[in-house]
């Protein structure tokens, strides 16, 4: 197993084994215990991950903060709604204080709204935003992201300043950048924006772009590494620019020459979302131009923070939560460790 499967598992192994889980072990004797179900879309998904296991960790600090005990309950809907849909049924019956969810379809989360809604549980959805129509359907329902187009914008402006200071990135001199783009899931509204934008970005500086093909990966490495491979197979040494949707899906290209054999002088300059941690490994060793910090710490203290208030009995105003990106290259790559 190597390392990205094996950590992969274990955090797998974590998401399966918390149900029930209290985060902290010092716990005082308390009349109050904070039960918060959770169900994310799915478990091999690196950035979903990272919050997960921010919001484990995060949990068990504000345990001891606040003198409270908190119960989570983590699974994974393992991408199937109607999976998703029982779990939630499950957490209104165990009657927990609120639910976190990560829709697998963001386009239907009807049973889920009315679950909660008969049962007066307040429900938190993240990352996969669902419509306003739907957001306005109670005023228990809360949402926790990024702000959307401004990751897109700065993966534009990484590459218009790399191309700024290495022109050579335009490999045949023609004075326009061949570009291939791999896309998340289609109809997911972050991969939606970074599509069009990071190219708008990129052409509003001045900048003549040329798409030579693209590849939908569902923000996974492996399916990225097979599209990549696809891609390579069409265009070769013509692709001078990877536009990935995210890091994972940037790591899948980066997987893709080095299968070929392709010496890294030759790639193509390659450009993510996220700042996981495999991903700023690849900005420091130079296999990435950059990538765009992806708040999950923020977005999982959020979760719970907002998940604290509404346990308190506070009445929470504002219903959208979005957190801030910023651009990461290999000069600030290390302020991130
Ligand atoms: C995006 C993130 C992706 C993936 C996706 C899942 O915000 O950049 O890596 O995690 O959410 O919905």
């Amino acid at each position: 197993m190597n390392k990205r499967r094996l950590k992969m598992a274990v955090i797998l192994w974590m998401i399966l084994l918390c149900t029930g889980c209290t985060s902290g072990n010092s716990l005082k004797e308390k009349d109050s215990t904070m039960k918060i179900g959770i169900t994310i879309y799915n478990q091999y998904d690196t950035f979903i991950s990272s919050m997960v296991q921010e919001i484990m960790g995060y949990s068990q600090s504000m345990e001891e903060e606040k003198g409270m005990k908190i119960v989570l309950d983590i699974v994974s809907a393992a991408g199937s709604q109607t999976e998703q849909n029982d779990q939630v049924e499950k957490f209104v019956e165990n009657e927990y204080d609120i639910i976190f969810v990560n829709l697998v379809d963001r386009t239907d989360p009807s049973f889920i709204i009315e679950e909660a809604k008969s049962a007066g549980i307040p429900v938190i959805f993240f990352n996969r935003e669902l419509v306003e129509e739907d957001m306005e359907r109670w005023d228990g329902l809360y949402y926790v992201g990024a702000v959307t187009v401004e990751p897109a914008v700065m993966q534009g402006e990484i590459v218009v300043e790399a191309y700024e200071k290495n022109p050579s990135m335009d490999k045949n001199g023609d004075g326009i950048l061949q570009y291939v783009m791999l896309e998340g899931e289609a109809g997911h509204q972050d991969a939606i924006v970074r599509t069009e934008q990071s190219v708008a970005t990129i052409e509003e500086s001045g900048i003549s772009l040329e798409k030579l093909g693209y590849g939908i990966a569902n923000w996974d490495r492996s399916q990225a590494q097979t599209k990549m491979l696809e891609l390579y197979k069409e265009s070769g040494e013509r692709i001078e620019l990877v536009l990935a949707n995210n890091d994972d899906m940037a790591l899948g290209a980066i997987d893709a020459l080095e299968s070929l054999g392709i010496h890294k002088g030759q790639w193509p300059a390659i450009v993510g979302i996220d700042g996981t941690a495999v991903g700023m490994e690849a900005v420091k060793s130079g296999k990435m131009i950059g990538t765009v910090y992806n708040d999950a710490i923020g977005q999982a203290r959020a979760l719970m923070d907002i998940a604290y208030r509404l346990f308190q009995g506070e009445k929470v105003g504002e219903k959208y939560f979005r957190l801030p990106h910023s651009t990461i290259t290999q000069e600030n790559v290390m302020e991130y460790e």
